[in-house]
């Protein structure tokens, strides 16, 4: 499929990336498990492994199952290219990666996942990288933390788990005018929902183990470029504008345009970190995001359905849903996620943390399980289990202090999870 500004989501969701197969014919696209692929001779070989054309080499850069959904990822999320990688973490790490350099940091938002949070506030300094987390509320602050040696902006668009909006065209002011990148995790939200890239986001990186596959099969990510950041407008970005050494001297913006940092992920970053996704999981992946529409739909439906209940319950102190009229970021909701706020917020339980454990413990549909963005509804008690690393400080700024319950609402019917609740409620007081 060429010509895909003509088409809606519905459309571009089963077939953008998806040709039949040349070989066979086949409507579905192939797993194509294989390590390497025959070169048609010496010169062909040359001119892959020199970039002058673009082929298969070896599946740790490309395989074309991960190329079809790359190119369906790109297309839904209005991106220039993408590579897919082996999880949504892998992602995080290869969008930084050519940005980033000893001694230099990222801008964060303190409202992150919480293996985000120590990935960023711990792991990434063995790299010589920092990070500064700061409240993307305030964008003063963002500007503040903002120096020489900044090199990206980082936030989610709807944040796992506290069910918070980021002001995606606030924040993208503030990176723009700092000449940075906004690199915008969208995993909670998905393309269906929100759309970072037309908020001024340059890449968006999803954890596709989430609701892109959509049904807890799958550790997956990707790394989306705009293809809209001019790299070679300051010299703070080498990797991207300057020459590569290890391709004897080839510069990546210049060469290949709004495809630079794509191609910089697959020729540098899969080449050597390797975080590489395998054709298996690209074909759960595509056969997932097949549906995204409609999961997105349902999970939305039942959201506010359940949310709505939750709030009213005498047990239950209070909901962050930003799908709620109550919630600080309903206002958001039209204008950064139209189509929705997601399928994830959490309960505060008046009972406090032993509460919180018998609900967990008590529901019977729900399963309790580190993960979200499953057909399935879920619940984590995410200070003692996601978020277990971090100070209370940072737990209660990230949305899951000790009497906090994250939920993720699945496309059951609603009647049943509501049920599902009044009675594992009962059991918590
Ligand atoms: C918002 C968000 N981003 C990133 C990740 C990391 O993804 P993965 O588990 O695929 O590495 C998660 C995992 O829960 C997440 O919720």
């Amino acid at each position: 499929m060429t010509d895909t500004p003509r088409y809606g989501f519905g459309t571009l969701q089963i077939h953008a990336g998806a040709r039949p197969d040349p070989a066979t014919g086949a409507r579905q696209v192939p797993i194509y498990q294989t390590t390497a692929y025959v070169f048609r001779d010496a010169e062909h070989a040359a001119a892959l492994f020199n970039l002058q054309e673009v082929g298969y080499i070896y599946s740790r850069l490309t395989n074309p199952t991960v190329a079809a959904l790359q190119e369906r990822v790109a297309t839904l999320e209005g991106g220039a290219g993408a590579v897919c990688c082996s999880s949504g973490h892998a992602a995080q790490i290869m969008a930084l990666f050519p940005l980033m350099g000893p001694g230099r940091n990222v801008v964060v938002s303190t409202r992150l996942y919480g293996g985000s949070i120590t990935q960023f506030s711990q792991t990434i300094k063995r790299f010589g990288w920092s990070a500064r987390f700061v409240d993307f509320d305030d964008v003063e602050a963002i500007a503040a933390a903002i120096d020489e040696d900044t090199r990206a902006v980082f936030c989610e668009s709807i944040a796992n788990p506290g069910g918070y909006i980021t002001d995606l065209d606030a924040v993208a002011k503030v990176a723009d005018a700092a000449g940075l990148p906004l690199i915008v995790d969208n995993t909670s939200a998905t393309p269906y929902l929100c759309r970072p890239i037309e908020h001024g986001a340059t890449l968006v990186v999803h954890s596709m183990t989430k609701f892109l596959t959509g049904n807890g099969t799958v550790t997956g990510g990707c790394v989306v470029d705009s293809g809209k950041f001019d790299w070679s407008a300051s010299d703070k970005f080498p990797s991207l504008s300057e020459p590569e050494p290890a391709y004897h001297g080839l510069k990546f913006h210049e060469t290949f345009g709004p495809l630079a940092f794509t191609f910089h992920g697959i020729a540098i970053g899969l080449r050597d970190l390797g975080m590489t996704l395998n054709p298996q999981a690209a074909h759960y992946t595509l056969m997932g995001i097949e549906t995204l529409s409609l999961r997105m739909e349902r999970h939305v439906k039942n959201a506010v359905e359940v949310a709505g209940w939750l709030e009213k319950h005498p047990a239950v102190k209070a909901v962050t849903y930003a799908g709620l009229p109550s919630s600080p970021w309903h206002d958001r909701v039209a204008r950064i996620c139209p189509k929705g706020a997601g399928g994830l917020f959490t309960v505060t339980l008046k009972g406090g943390y032993d509460a919180c454990m018998t609900l967990v413990d008590s529901l019977e549909i729900f399963s309790h399980v580190a993960n979200l963005g499953d057909t399935r509804s879920l619940v984590i008690h995410s200070a003692s289990t996601t978020h277990r690393q971090l100070t209370e400080e940072q737990q209660i700024a990230a949305g899951a202090a000790p009497d906090v319950v994250r939920i993720s609402i699945g496309i059951e019917d609603a009647k049943d999870l509501i049920a599902d609740l009044d009675q594992a409620l009962a059991k918590a007081g």
